[in-house]
């Protein structure tokens, strides 16, 4: 009896250390796609088109810390990329695809429709 219950106990031990193993591969080959910048925008978030006033609107969040001017001093300037780029960025923050803890917690509260207000904002601002 006491033999039965061990192995019991054995094989559910294999079992969920298998389950582990699985899991952690699948995480360890997602995170390879990410890094091999695999991240794709899909054609009906790049068709959506963006109300340049909203996005000046929202702008203001983002200029505390990225300077209007297009300067680059530490924080990476985002004025006057092709809207393309822009909506692409913002979405591999939001999906984690892209790493960075700031840029991952302000995307997360925007909408599809909002990253492409920013996007053809900023674009707009040539410096
Ligand atoms: C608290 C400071 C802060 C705020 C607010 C902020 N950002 Fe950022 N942003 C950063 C930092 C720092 C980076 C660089 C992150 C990295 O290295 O990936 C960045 C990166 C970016 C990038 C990619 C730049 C590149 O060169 O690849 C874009 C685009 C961007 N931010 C847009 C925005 C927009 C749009 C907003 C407003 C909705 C915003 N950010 C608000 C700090 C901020």
């Amino acid at each position: 009896m006491y033999n039965l219950i061990m192995k019991y106990l054995i094989s559910v031990l294999s079992i969920s250390i298998l389950c582990v193993n699985l899991f952690g591969f699948y995480v360890f080959a997602s995170e390879q796609v990410n890094h091999e910048g695999g991240f794709e925008v899909s054609d009906e978030i790049l068709a959506i088109v963006g109300d340049i006033d909203y996005g000046e609107y929202l702008s203001s969040e983002c200029t505390t810390c990225h300077h209007a001017q297009g300067l680059d001093e530490g924080i990476p300037s985002i004025t006057g990329w092709p809207v393309e780029s822009f909506v692409w960025a913002l979405h591999s923050y939001r999906s984690g695809a892209r790493n960075h803890p700031i840029m991952e917690m302000i995307t997360q509260r925007l909408s599809n429709e909002e990253i492409a207000s920013l996007a053809i904002f900023f674009e707009s601002m040539n410096n």
